[in-house]
């Protein structure tokens, strides 16, 4: 067998602004760099539509086997509003290699992170810290009942949306972490109740929470966590009936 010269491993793209891609796109800003590859706002040419699309890096996609497990994921859970509307898969050529592009829709809005930093005390109170935590567990109810999961929940991971009286919220980004067993789903749920934890002031304030948080939380642990909660729908159920002393 012939020996082929491996490809140079392509660590970056920073495409300019302006620059066209696919034949119908342009770069308008870089909104984040991660391991699988970078995050773009692009604009559609023909109409003028803003998408968000994620570059991948060859050497974690290979035989565009990530990109196309993502395209189908997402549109397998396409009815479930708290997901990103998935659009195309293309192909590009950058410096001689082909790179898989997924374009989806772009979320405007803040993520839950910074939202959370500039609370006062960097922190919710208590209710908003319910209101989030009841709006994520019903979004990520839908993705469990189909027997699938998120697989990378946290707080740069969601979109905020708009805040009002409650939550409007948009989950961006996955992990593929294999089928979607049912501990796949118990990291959904652990992933939830951390949230949530942390929103309100993680270890620093847990213990001067009420009663009705601790039960929520079981400090953290995830065994307690997973006896009380098997999926994302029993939170949910949880917060909607539980009872403040
Ligand atoms: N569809 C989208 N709409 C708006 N912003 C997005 C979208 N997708 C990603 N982002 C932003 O880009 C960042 C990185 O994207 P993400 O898909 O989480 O990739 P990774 O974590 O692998 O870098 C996110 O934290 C978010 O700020
Ligand atoms: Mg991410």
């Amino acid at each position: 067998m012939p020996k082929t010269t491996p490809s140079r491993r392509i660590k970056q793209f920073r495409f300019t602004p302006g620059t066209t891609v696919a034949g119908k796109y342009t770069i308008v800003s870089l909104l984040g760099t991660g391991w699988e590859g970078e995050v773009y706002t692009l604009r559609e040419q023909g109409t003028g539509i803003l998408r968000a699309a994620k570059f991948f890096f060859p050497h974690r996609n290979r035989r565009s086997r990530t990109s196309t497990f993502y395209a189908k994921k997402l549109h397998k859970l396409r009815h479930c509003p708290i997901l990103i509307q998935y659009h195309t898969h293309e192909t590009i050529f950058f410096e001689g290699q082909r790179v898989h592009v997924l374009v989806s829709e772009y979320v405007e809005g803040e993520l839950l992170s910074r939202f959370i930093a500039r609370q006062p005390g960097q922190r919710l109170s208590v209710f908003q810290g319910l209101h989030l935590l009841h709006t994520l567990a019903a979004g990520i109810e839908g993705i469990h009942y189909l027997h699938e999961y998120h697989g990378d929940l946290h707080d740069e991971n969601i979109i905020i949306r708009r805040y009002g009286l409650s939550f409007d919220l948009k989950l961006v980004d996955m992990f593929h972490w294999g089928s979607a067993s049912p501990e796949n789903i118990h990291e959904d749920v652990f992933n939830l109740i951390r949230i949530f934890y942390d929103s309100i002031g993680g270890a620093k304030h847990y213990p001067e929470h009420p009663p009705e948080v601790k039960a929520i939380c079981c400090g953290l642990k995830r065994s307690l966590i997973l006896k009380k909660f098997r999926n994302a729908g029993h939170i949910r159920q949880y917060l909607e009936t539980m009872q403040w002393h």
